[in-house]
């Protein structure tokens, strides 16, 4: 089958520890798929403009304390309020690149000691990424690029476990891209991985829902 009249978006997820280079890897594709014409913007979870958002970030900033499961779901809630907006943004076209996702819900939140498929739970139903692409680096590595910045997870034997807790998540939809190399090279893995996942959800890749 040739290309389709209303090419939807590709939803693009990137996960990795705190100082892993997401952020600064997301703003370099969104240039790249721009320079190339597409339609594409950058989200980032959590989303610390929404009500949820700001209890999030008052939170991550120590400035409210809140049991391990409420935070949980807010984080979930957080994402829950966006969905519909991101389905209506994929299937008029636009690509999300999107930092951090459920993903980073389930790694944080069980690497505290919550049980994995209880903080699956309220992620199902959100919309399954097309795409996750993991920044893979050493806890120490990351401690010791420009120093964290101080919210509540920023702690190197925390940011431990969260690593082992992503390995358990890891699924066909994973790419594993090496953090360690410098930036260019990995933002040239990046931009392949993702120039390849926009065109198969272009040629009609259907949205799917998460865990499911
Ligand atoms: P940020 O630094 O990317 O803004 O994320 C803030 C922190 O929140 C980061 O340490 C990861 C953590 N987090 C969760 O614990 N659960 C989630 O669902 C998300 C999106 C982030």
């Amino acid at each position: 089958s040739g290309p389709i009249d209303n090419p939807r978006g590709a939803l693009v997820v990137l996960e990795g520890l705190d100082r892993s280079g997401k952020t600064s890897q997301a703003s370099g594709l969104l240039s790249y798929l721009e320079r190339l014409g597409l339609s594409a913007e950058l989200w980032r979870f959590p989303d610390r403009n929404t009500c949820v958002g700001q209890m999030i970030s008052s939170y991550l900033t120590n400035k409210s304390h809140l049991d391990d499961q409420t935070i949980h779901l807010l984080f979930s809630a957080n994402r829950w309020e966006k969905r519909s907006l991101m389905e209506s943004k994929l299937k008029s076209g636009t690509t999300l690149i999107v930092d951090r996702y459920s993903y980073s819900g389930v790694a944080f939140s069980s690497a505290k000691g919550l049980d994995i498929e209880w903080c699956k739970g309220p992620e199902r139903g959100l919309l399954a990424p097309d795409l996750v692409v993991y920044l893979n680096i050493p806890p120490e590595k990351a401690s010791e690029r420009g120093g964290y910045g101080g919210e509540k997870y920023e702690q190197l034997e925390f940011q431990r476990k969260v690593a082992q807790h992503y390995e358990i998540l890891h699924d066909a939809t994973w790419k594993i891209v090496d953090a360690c190399l410098p930036m260019e090279d990995v933002a040239k893995q990046l931009q392949e991985l993702v120039l390849d996942c926009v065109t198969k959800c272009q040629e009609g890749k259907p949205l799917s829902n998460l865990w499911s």
